[in-house]
């Protein structure tokens, strides 16, 4: 009951303070003031993208957390464009087949429970050519130590930060399911632990 009572009211007010991280806010800017036309965010959250979109018409926000999806309704009320809240899963995307040309995902491709999936589906929704931008804390392939730690801690992390995995290796897993990339940047993310400090940035299509 207590944990119940700590991811719908807790947690999710947690969360929209954690994203704020300034190192994480520079990294969306990055990330998005170039998306253009119609969009679909996975994992919308508490809409922290939504400041930086500048050339979107449409925005597809699918969140299934509608208690995280709540926080998001003043940040929707101030952008230009509409926003459409689809409640569903990566891992079954609602969307037809070939057709969608820009799919954002950040920091939350660590979170959904079926990564392999996930990306399956995205692949699929995608255009030839479409691209997913996104960015990610990953698996730190570099120091040992850290990933032994990340390995270990996962389990915990799962529990306290609603299924958020610290030892994902996105870049296989979007090389895997047959993305072609694009741009692949790492970065150490100024005041995360370290734990969760690797991020990936990084522009992939789907091959025509
Ligand atoms: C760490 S938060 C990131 C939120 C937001 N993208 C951001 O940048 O602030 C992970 C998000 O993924 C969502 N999520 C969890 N499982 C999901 C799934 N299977 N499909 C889509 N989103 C999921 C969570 O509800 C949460 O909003």
């Amino acid at each position: 009951m207590f944990y119940k009572f700590y991811q719908q009211h807790v947690f999710p007010h947690l969360l929209n303070q954690v994203m704020q991280t300034p190192s994480l806010m520079d990294l969306r800017r990055e990330l998005l003031l170039g998306v253009s036309g119609d969009v679909l965010e996975i994992g919308f959250g508490s809409g922290l993208n939504l400041a930086f979109y500048q050339q979107v018409e449409q925005l597809y926000a699918l969140e299934p957390n509608p208690a995280i999806f709540q926080l998001a309704q003043d940040r929707i009320q101030h952008v230009p464009f509409p926003v459409e809240h689809i409640q569903a899963s990566a891992e079954a995307l609602p969307f037809a087949t070939h057709g969608l040309n820009n799919i954002v995902s950040t920091w939350t491709l660590c979170s959904v429970p079926d990564l392999a999936q996930s990306l399956r589906e995205i692949y699929r929704v995608l255009k030839p050519g479409g691209r997913l931008h996104l960015v990610e804390h990953v698996l730190n392939r570099e120091h040992l130590n850290i990933q032994r730690l990340q390995h270990l801690l996962t389990p915990l992390q799962k529990k306290v930060a609603d299924g958020c995995h610290l030892n994902r290796d996105i870049e296989l897993a979007l090389l895997e399911t047959g993305f072609e990339l694009d741009e692949i940047q790492y970065r150490e993310a100024a005041g995360i632990p370290k734990i969760g400090q690797r991020m990936l940035l990084a522009r992939v299509h789907k091959p025509f």
